[in-house]
């Protein structure tokens, strides 16, 4: 044992002196806990070295609805990711500095720990990464990191915050900024739902919305008069989307009606391969009916629309739309998923039941200024 003692030492050493700033949890600056529910992953996608800390997600609390990141002070991440949409916004397209059109909807930034894919085209995998995104891109905040940083070092209200949350060596730095803004997206929990109550056997769904729940989680089988949505063979049950850590969860649901004129590629974007055409992120629908308009491009205004679109009979044609979908269907020979009005109703009622109340008013999460 005593032979290892001296590499010990110095690996005790060289990390004293890294550069790195190690995760800062201690006494003052405790590690932030997440609940797990027993139907989600008990894998968090949380990058390492990044754990959540109280100071940083605090930090990371007053950069989200900070101006300041924006190339004229206009603009926050929250002008587009707002508390009471579900971190979403009733938008169909975001709208950046000077008014400048986004060409894609917003998202929600319900439970991103439990997905590891980002954006509607999966671009991203690291939510630390990401932030230089919005920052940078002209349409949404315009604005560099040497003007941001600077903005932040002159800012009486951040005097000592980068510290506190990173360590005593610690700089307003580009890294620093990002990890503080990705820790406090790592807290954005929804795990309080109707639908969780249900799941956790707390709380009963009322007959409409036990029938939706039976037919989205259900693959119709019109030979044996089995009825079902089709919903959940994209968006899995727990959290609703597409991104369970195994199947990726990038689909194409026709939201494009053709390849003509300028239409967005979505993954293929992303990958260079043109089979990914129009695939989108499967978003979870946590929050669904706090987030219209919808889809990629907000092409959906209402669920009422999303529903007739999953039902239309003109879904089945378009192009490179998904196996699932021309398979789901509910009349023997149809073109078309061939859902009821009541059917559609029901699943309506059970998509409401992903309301998260508390999430949306949690006083932890809301603009600290
Ligand atoms: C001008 C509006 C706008 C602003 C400002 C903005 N976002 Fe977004 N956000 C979007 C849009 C639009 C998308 C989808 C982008 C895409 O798919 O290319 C998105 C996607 C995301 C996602 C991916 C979510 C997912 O489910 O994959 C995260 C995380 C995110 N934004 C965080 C932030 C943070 C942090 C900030 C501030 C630094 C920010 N956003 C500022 C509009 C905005
Ligand atoms: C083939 C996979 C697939 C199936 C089956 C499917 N979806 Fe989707 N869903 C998606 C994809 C992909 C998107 C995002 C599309 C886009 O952005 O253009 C989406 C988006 C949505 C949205 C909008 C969410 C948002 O934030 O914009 C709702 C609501 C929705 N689906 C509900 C349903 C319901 C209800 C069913 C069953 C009737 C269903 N989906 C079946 C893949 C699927």
């Amino acid at each position: 044992m005593l032979k290892y003692l001296p590499l010990l030492l110095l690996t005790l050493l060289l990390s004293a002196c890294s550069d790195e700033p190690a995760a800062v949890s201690n006494e003052e600056n405790p590690l932030v806990t997440i609940q797990i529910p027993k139907y989600l992953n008990k894998k968090l996608n949380i990058t390492t070295g990044n754990a959540p800390t109280v100071k940083g997600v605090a930090l990371g609390r007053m950069l989200f609805y900070d101006t300041q990141l924006s190339a004229d002070n206009t603009v926050s991440c929250a002008s587009c990711h707002k508390q009471e949409n579900a971190f979403n916004e009733p938008r169909a397209t975001s709208i950046g500095i000077r008014g400048q059109v986004v060409p894609r909807a917003s998202m929600s930034l319900t439970n991103k720990v439990w997905e590891s894919r980002y954006m509607w085209d999966g671009r991203h995998t690291n939510l630390e990464a990401l932030v230089n995104d919005p920052i940078t891109n002209p349409i949404e905040m315009g604005s560099d990191w040497a003007s941001v940083i600077s903005k932040l070092k002159a800012d009486a209200r951040y005097a000592g915050k980068f510290k506190a949350a990173f360590g005593a060596n610690a700089e307003v730095t580009q890294e620093n900024v990002s990890k503080a803004l990705a820790q406090f997206i790592y807290t954005l929990q929804s795990t309080t739902s109707k639908y969780d109550r249900y799941l956790n056997g707390e709380e009963q769904l009322s007959p409409a919305e036990k029938r939706g729940f039976l037919l989205f989680t259900t693959h119709p089988d019109p030979n044996r008069g089995v009825r079902g949505g089709n919903c959940s063979d994209c968006h899995t049950i727990g959290h609703l989307g597409g991104d369970n850590f195994e199947f990726l969860g990038f689909k194409n649901n026709g939201s494009v009606p053709s390849f003509t004129g300028n239409f967005d590629k979505g993954l293929e974007q992303f990958t260079r391969n043109p089979a990914d055409r129009a695939k989108f992120k499967v978003p979870s629908l946590r929050n669904v009916a706090l987030t219209a308009p919808y889809f990629h491009n907000g092409s959906a205004a209402t669920l009422e629309a999303v529903l007739d679109h999953y039902n239309s009979e003109d879904l089945f044609n378009r192009p490179l739309v998904d196996t699932t979908i021309t398979h789901g269907i509910n009349i023997p020979g149809g073109t078309s998923l061939g859902l009821t009005r009541q059917e559609k109703a029901d699943i309506i009622e059970f998509l409401k039941t992903l309301t998260d109340t508390s999430f949306i008013t949690n006083k932890a999460h809301s603009n600290p200024f």
